[in-house]
């Protein structure tokens, strides 16, 4: 009889609760692949709008998401949770350099399933796409929590950042500055010597200072298109709220982390050419996960950490992640153990 594991199951399209705590066959590493005993998951917002299907994209997203998750309820893919550290617990064939009881840490890519005992993954990563994860050593400054919430926010920073093609002394205005994204952006831009503005709302204003803000704007109170300030570069990590190219200076970047058609049409008829909008996601690139490894180890990123949950408490969680009072990072705890 296959051996089997705890996971929290995605029983249903809906509510958080529909996130239940069962039991699905524990994996066995092919060749080239090592079984992670996951410490810990990262719980993002993308989390959140999977386990609904209702990702911020055009609709046909998530009829695309329902044609390989599954059509009325998830069946194909059982269990969430994109990013993950742990040990490694078995190693298959062909995998070098690594050994049972290695600290690493990582994303799931598809077909998802942190939020379960053990994970499998492809020991190194390859390929220039995200679609199947990445991996790698734990930096040793890391906890497991803080390392299992860097993955997903952290290569979306750098991508965004890197697509930005940022000067020391730019000025850049950072759109959901409080968020997982948003605060790895900052540290990563004032590393490089801009001056950010944060938007978010006022009672995220710390987190915002802690990571390096300058000026900050709560979009709640402000409609910072009408303050007649310009930037060199706007990343607008949500995507959702109003757009306008007289925010940027001439030669200014303005950056989408999210595909929002209207702001895109806008973006492309109405921009003049000596300005930019771009809808850029990252996709993962092994290029930008080794960027990522090494600022985590160097420390010029750390991951902004709010709260964590025990992972029978997913339910709790989410709803917690969708609730908009996160700041940064929340993670699932699988194993509370932080040695190795
Ligand atoms: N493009 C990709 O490949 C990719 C990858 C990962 C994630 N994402 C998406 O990017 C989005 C953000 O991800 P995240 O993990 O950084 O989310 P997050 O941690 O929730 O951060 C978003 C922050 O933006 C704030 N916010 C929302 N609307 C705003 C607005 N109009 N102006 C200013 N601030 C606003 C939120 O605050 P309040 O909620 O309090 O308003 C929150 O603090 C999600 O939709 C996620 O799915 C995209």
């Amino acid at each position: 009889m296959a051996s089997m594991m705890k996971a929290v199951l995605w029983t249903a399209y809906g509510d958080p609760t529909v996130l239940k705590i069962g039991q699905l066959p524990k994996p066995v590493p092919n060749r080239n692949q090592i079984l992670v005993k996951v410490k810990a998951a990262g719980l993002t917002v993308g989390d959140t709008e999977l386990r609904k299907a209702e990702m911020p994209l055009p609709s046909i997203f998530n009829l695309m998401l329902r044609l390989i998750v599954g059509i009325t309820k998830p069946t194909r893919f059982r269990v969430l949770g994109q990013e993950f550290s742990g040990v490694v617990a078995e190693v298959g064939e062909g995998c070098e350099g690594v050994a049972l009881g290695d600290a690493v840490f990582g994303s799931t890519g598809w077909p998802f399933g942190a939020d379960a005992e053990y994970v499998l993954k492809e020991w190194p990563s390859r390929g220039a796409g995200g679609t199947g994860g990445r991996i790698a050593f734990k930096p040793s400054n890391l906890t497991f929590q803080e390392a299992a919430a860097s993955p997903t926010g952290g290569l979306e920073a750098v991508h965004l950042v890197k697509a930005a093609k940022v000067k020391p002394g730019d000025h850049v205005l950072v759109v959901g500055a409080a968020g997982s994204i948003g605060t790895f952006a900052v540290q990563l831009l004032k590393h490089l010597g801009a001056v950010v503005t944060g938007v978010d709302v006022e009672e995220k204003f710390d987190t915002m200072r802690a990571v390096g803000v300058d000026h900050f704007v709560d979009y709640t109170k402000e409609d910072y298109l009408k303050s007649g300030r310009q930037y060199d570069v706007v990343i607008d990590v949500p995507s959702t709220g109003p757009f306008s190219h007289h925010l940027l200076k001439s030669g200014g970047r303005y950056l989408l982390g999210n595909l929002n058609l209207r702001t895109m049409l806008q973006g492309l008829l109405f921009t003049p050419s000596d300005k930019r909008v771009a809808f850029e996601a990252g996709k993962g690139s092994l290029e930008d996960w080794d960027d990522l490894v090494v600022m985590l180890k160097e420390g010029i990123l750390k991951p902004v950490m709010d709260k964590a949950y025990g992972w029978e408490a997913a339910s709790e969680a989410h709803a917690y992640v969708e609730s908009g009072k996160k700041r940064g990072n929340v993670v699932l705890v699988v194993d509370a153990d932080e040695s190795n």
